[in-house]
């Protein structure tokens, strides 16, 4: 039985010697080691020799080729290991010496160059600019913008809400009128500020729509401030944001917040109008949320979205287009 064992050792690292993956030796450890392997049926053999010696030896001999096998199945374990590690370090290799074309230059999105340009022609005009968060309470995005909870307003604002106890009183703010708020509780009035960021609706996407999009929120609080500033300074805005062959106009609209309220259009110079975004005085229980007194104090408010004012200046069909970023699109602007 001696021989036999020392042959089956034999057999089983000549095999292990030549295997060429982890899987193959997975298998074949299994198969030699195993309790259906060679060398679990010479132990079960142990017990049917004749004497003492003879089993002594044998199974002397039974454990050294198992351990023989199972050593030399570790060690080419770790050499498959290693050469696994070279051939995947090569396939990862990063080749800093390799010559490239130049890197073409890139550039700011058209939202954000137009977004840049009004807060240039805004502080132009006098402004400073603030930002608010993005995650509201409905408290800044309703409550203090005089939309009670059962204001029906409020179905306007197709709203994305957070999960919230309770229920409903954090949401993505649907419009940056909110920091018009946060601006009045902060700052002592004079105020001239514009506010842009980004906003969430529950809108479809379509040429005009899009359920993320940007707005800037203009907000004047002063004494004596009437709606001819308002009309005054969308008019100043317009020329210096489109060009001097644009001009405006305010159209009667309501907004909960702002009272009178008005849609702010503009005229293109092929005599086309476009609603670019709303606008009014500020309500007097606006300033009193914001801390403000209304015989003292009184003020002007506008929201534009500027996705649609990017639209407009680069005469961009669709404004889906300008967030689905193909390059080609992108490296016109
Ligand atoms: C508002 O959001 C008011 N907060 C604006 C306001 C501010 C009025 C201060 C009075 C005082 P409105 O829902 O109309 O209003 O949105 C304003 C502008 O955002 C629209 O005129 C349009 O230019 C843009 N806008 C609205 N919805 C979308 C949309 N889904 N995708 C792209 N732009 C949009």
């Amino acid at each position: 039985m001696i021989d036999q064992v020392a042959a089956a050792r034999d057999a089983a690292l000549a095999r292990v010697a030549v295997v060429s993956s982890m899987a193959e030796l997975r298998a074949i450890d299994a198969e030699l080691l195993g309790k259906k392997g060679p060398f679990a049926a010479f132990k079960t053999r142990l017990g049917a020799l004749p004497t003492v010696e003879e089993k002594k030896a044998a199974g002397q001999a039974v454990n050294e080729a198992t351990h023989a096998v199972g050593a030399a199945i570790d060690a080419r374990r770790a050499e498959l290991a290693a050469a696994e590690r070279v051939v995947q370090l090569e396939a990862e290799r990063l080749d800093l010496t390799e010559v490239q074309a130049r890197p073409s230059r890139g550039h700011a999105h058209i939202i954000t160059q137009a977004w840049e340009r009004l807060e240039d022609v805004f502080i132009g005009l006098g402004f400073q600019i603030a930002e608010g968060p993005e995650v509201e309470t409905d408290f800044y995005n309703f409550e203090a913008l005089n939309m009670p909870p059962s204001h029906p307003a409020r179905g306007e604002w197709d709203t994305l809400f957070v999960e919230s106890d309770p229920p409903g009183s954090v949401l993505l703010r649907t419009h940056t009128s909110p920091v018009q708020i946060r601006v009045m509780q902060t700052l002592p009035p004079p105020i001239y500020m514009v506010m842009p960021g980004r906003v969430f609706r529950r809108d479809t996407p379509d040429a005009t729509h899009m359920p993320v999009f940007h707005q800037i929120e203009g907000l004047v609080i002063d004494r004596d401030i009437t709606l001819a500033d308002l009309a005054g300074t969308i008019e100043a805005f317009t020329k210096a944001f489109f060009g001097g062959e644009f001009t405006s106009r305010l159209r009667p609209s309501y907004f909960p917040f702002t009272e009178p309220s008005a849609e702010f259009d503009i005229r293109t110079p092929s005599g086309q109008w476009l609603e670019l975004g709303g606008c009014g005085m500020v309500h007097p229980n606006v300033l009193r949320a914001g801390g403000l007194d209304p015989e003292e104090w009184s003020g002007f408010a506008f929201g534009f979205g500027i996705d649609r004012m990017a639209k407009e200046r680069h005469a961009v069909s669709d404004l889906r287009e300008m967030f689905t970023n193909d390059i080609r699109f992108l490296e016109q602007f």
